[in-house]
């Protein structure tokens, strides 16, 4: 007979509902998601039968409440003011002594803000030149919980985890280097920090957006300054650099940066087309920015 019941308690261990049916407590919510300051409450209970005493551990004795001898226990909290707690609740049984559940808890802030921009840098970006941009994400808990998404225009570049531990709001900076292409002349660099709160997700998303950066890209044209005018007969093209007539610039030099006006006159009369000409440093060589002096079927 004794051997009999031993083989037959350690069967039943084995077993996970038999490990239920020991310590039948149920919570819910079965773990809690809550933003600082908020209120929340969770209810512990257990069937009536064999179970004495039902409580709450939590570190916060002053917000724990009593023991008690009923089926269900709320446990209320009006704000939540601790950024890392570990309640769980016990039930204590005549026969089988006490058991524990644990509650999991995620205490978030949303950021305050989220903010992009580039590191030692101002003003237009040099074609094939490498830029490191900066998202710093101000006060936000739990960093680990982070994902942050750089975007160009709507394309997601890349995505960032933080493998920071902290609970409580820090601040972090996420990067990520780039080297632009003329295509991407015009574009706006953004990212969005998002908490990763409810992995299964059905609860609404907390996540912030930095303001949209818009660069220009400068890329070489050419060493010097072209305009194609097509005509038949063929049209008599002038320069106009600020308001007077010039020669059109061969070199590039500085001194070439300006706003110029491209006139060409023939049988259809008279046509002109004005670009704001930069005149930039890339790689020790003088380029022009973006220039679209193309004036085609006049
Ligand atoms: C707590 O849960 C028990 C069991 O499901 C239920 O009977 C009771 O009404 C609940 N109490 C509250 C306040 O939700
Ligand atoms: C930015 O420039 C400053 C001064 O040149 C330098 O001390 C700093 O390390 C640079 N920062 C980065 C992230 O490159
Ligand atoms: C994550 O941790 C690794 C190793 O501990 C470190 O090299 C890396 O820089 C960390 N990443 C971030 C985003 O902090
Ligand atoms: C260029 O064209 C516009 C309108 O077509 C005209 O108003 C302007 O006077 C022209 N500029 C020059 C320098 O001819």
């Amino acid at each position: 007979m004794v051997t009999w019941s031993c083989v037959l308690l350690h069967l039943l261990c084995l077993n996970s509902l038999c490990l239920k049916a020991r310590c039948p407590l149920t919570l819910s919510p079965s773990s809690l998601v809550v933003r600082f300051g908020d209120p929340f409450q969770v209810n512990c209970s257990v069937p009536m039968k064999g179970f004495s005493l039902l409580g709450w551990e939590v570190t916060l004795v002053r917000v724990a409440p009593e023991p008690t001898m009923n089926s269900f226990l709320v446990w209320r909290v009006e704000h939540m003011t601790e950024w890392a707690i570990s309640p769980s609740c016990y039930a204590v049984s005549d026969m089988e002594g006490p058991c524990h559940l644990h509650l999991p808890v995620l205490v978030y802030k949303a950021p305050d803000s989220v903010s992009l921009s580039f590191v030692n840098h101002t003003g237009s970006l040099l074609e094939h030149h490498q830029y490191t941009l900066w998202c710093t994400v101000h006060n936000v808990a739990p960093a680990g919980n982070l994902l942050v998404t750089f975007y160009r225009g709507q394309t997601q570049l890349v995505q960032r985890h933080s493998n920071v531990t902290e609970k409580t709001p820090v601040t972090e900076v996420f990067t990520l280097d780039i080297v632009p292409r003329r295509e991407d002349d015009g574009n706006d660099y953004w990212c969005e920090a998002e908490l990763q709160l409810h992995p299964t997700g059905t609860q609404q998303r907390v996540a912030v957006a930095s303001e949209k950066v818009t660069t220009t890209v400068l890329f070489k044209m050419g060493e010097s300054l072209r305009c194609e005018v097509r005509g038949n007969p063929e049209p008599s093209v002038i320069w106009l650099k600020d308001g007077r007539l010039v020669t059109p610039p061969a070199h590039s030099t500085r001194a070439h940066a300006g706003k110029y006006t491209v006139l060409a006159t023939g049988l259809f009369g008279e046509r002109n087309v004005t670009v704001e000409v930069e005149v930039v440093t890339c790689r020790g060589i003088l380029v022009y920015s973006t220039l679209q002096l193309s004036i085609t079927s006049i």
